[in-house]
């Protein structure tokens, strides 16, 4: 009787004493989920075991399946969703894949919970920097919150001056400066649009001249955290999403359970990077699309508050940083040319 149009109209909901229903506009049944297990994604498909006393007994709850991304190519050719200057996807251009794979010094250095208000973060910074300058790498993905306390209406005031202190210390390196670029992503409490997503450029919103003060080449993006290098398709969130989607899942993976590869498996078949309750995750609507990723890019940085982890499903790399100021100083180190994650961390002094 589930044909795919009555399915496609019914709406999965969770009353008070931790009953879930199946609704649609003639009427509701109740779902025996205790033999299920899944977080809870935005569509969804049940294998209804038997109907008793009014109650669907459910075996078990799957998602859509995911669809590298060669495959969707293969269907609609070289139609650019990602979006960028090129009119057709970079994918097809076998130019740029062996620019991409000649290039074995290209590196992305990925860090999050930069806290430049805090000067040990500083010289964490700069300990860095000093390491690298010698070979500077192609980008510097810094995701925010960039500081480390509420200052309230003071906020802007000690961003402003935390950014220059940055800036000045980029400039103390002219190799970096000269030859990587920095993509700045702001955290949940970064000045802008609050928790609505996708954020605005921290740039945009606190207006550090930074063509005076910095002269370092900017990140190119306005509302969309999407890095293009040569071929390959990378896309940034900062956001807690491990968190909220385990509170929001329809049952709590068992203690055992792979959290980090579930919840990669559940945003790449969702083919979104926030598939939770509008209340949960408000989303700027004319922005929508930069939070899809379908069809599935290369890498996902999922800069998150829990553990780091690098997990890759369906042909695409999500790695997370882990916390750079909470968690001593660890990021990321993503090589394009061979498509490897190494793990960093600076030792304390
Ligand atoms: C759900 O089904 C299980 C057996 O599969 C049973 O033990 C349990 O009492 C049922 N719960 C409800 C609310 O019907
Ligand atoms: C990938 O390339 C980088 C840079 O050339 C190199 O340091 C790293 O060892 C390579 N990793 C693997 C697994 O080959
Ligand atoms: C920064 O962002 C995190 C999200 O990871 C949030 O929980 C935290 O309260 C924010 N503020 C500070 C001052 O760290
Ligand atoms: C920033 O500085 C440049 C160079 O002095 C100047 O041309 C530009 O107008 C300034 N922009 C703002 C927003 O102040």
């Amino acid at each position: 009787i589930l044909t795919p149009a009555f399915l496609c109209r019914l709406t999965l909901t969770l009353y008070f004493q931790g009953k879930f229903y199946l609704e649609d506009p003639s009427g509701a049944v109740q779902l025996n989920i205790s033999k299920a297990i899944s977080f809870l994604p935005a569509s969804f498909w049940l294998k209804v075991r038997w109907y008793e006393d009014s109650v669907f007994h459910i075996n078990a709850f799957g998602f859509p399946p995911t669809e590298p991304s060669s495959f969707t190519r293969a269907y609609y050719g070289n139609i650019n969703f990602f979006g960028g200057p090129s009119s057709t996807a970079v994918k097809a251009s076998a130019k740029l894949k062996q620019l991409e794979e000649e290039n074995e010094d290209a590196m992305f250095v990925i860090v999050s919970d930069v806290w430049l208000d805090r000067v040990e973060v500083l010289e964490k910074i700069q300990t860095m920097f000093s390491g690298y300058s010698a070979m500077p790498p192609t980008c510097f993905i810094f995701c925010g919150n960039f500081s480390s306390a509420p200052y309230g209406r003071h906020q802007l005031r000690t961003l402003k001056e935390s950014f220059k202190a940055l800036a000045d210390l980029i400039c103390e390196y002219p190799s970096i400066h000269k030859s990587s670029r920095f993509v700045f992503v702001p955290g949940p409490e970064d000045p802008g649009p609050g928790t609505v997503l996708p954020r605005y450029n921290v740039r945009s919103s606190i207006s550090v001249n930074f063509s005076l003060n910095l002269r370092v080449k900017l990140p190119i993006f306005k509302y969309t955290p999407k890095v293009l290098y040569c071929s390959q398709e990378m896309v940034v969130i900062r956001e807690d999403l491990v968190n909220k989607m385990c509170r929001n899942c329809v049952r709590l993976p068992s203690s055992n359970l792979d959290i980090p590869s579930h919840f990669v498996k559940t945003i790449l078949s969702q083919g979104h990077l926030t598939p939770l309750p509008l209340y949960v995750c408000p989303v700027h609507w004319p922005y929508d699309y930069a939070l899809r990723v379908y069809p599935v890019p290369d890498v996902i940085v999922f800069a998150d508050k829990y553990d780091p982890f690098n997990v890759c499903n369906t042909d695409c790399l999500c790695i997370n940083p882990g916390s750079f100021s909470r968690s001593g100083f660890s990021f990321k180190v993503y090589y394009p040319s061979n498509r490897t994650v190494e793990d960093s961390k600076l030792q304390g002094l």
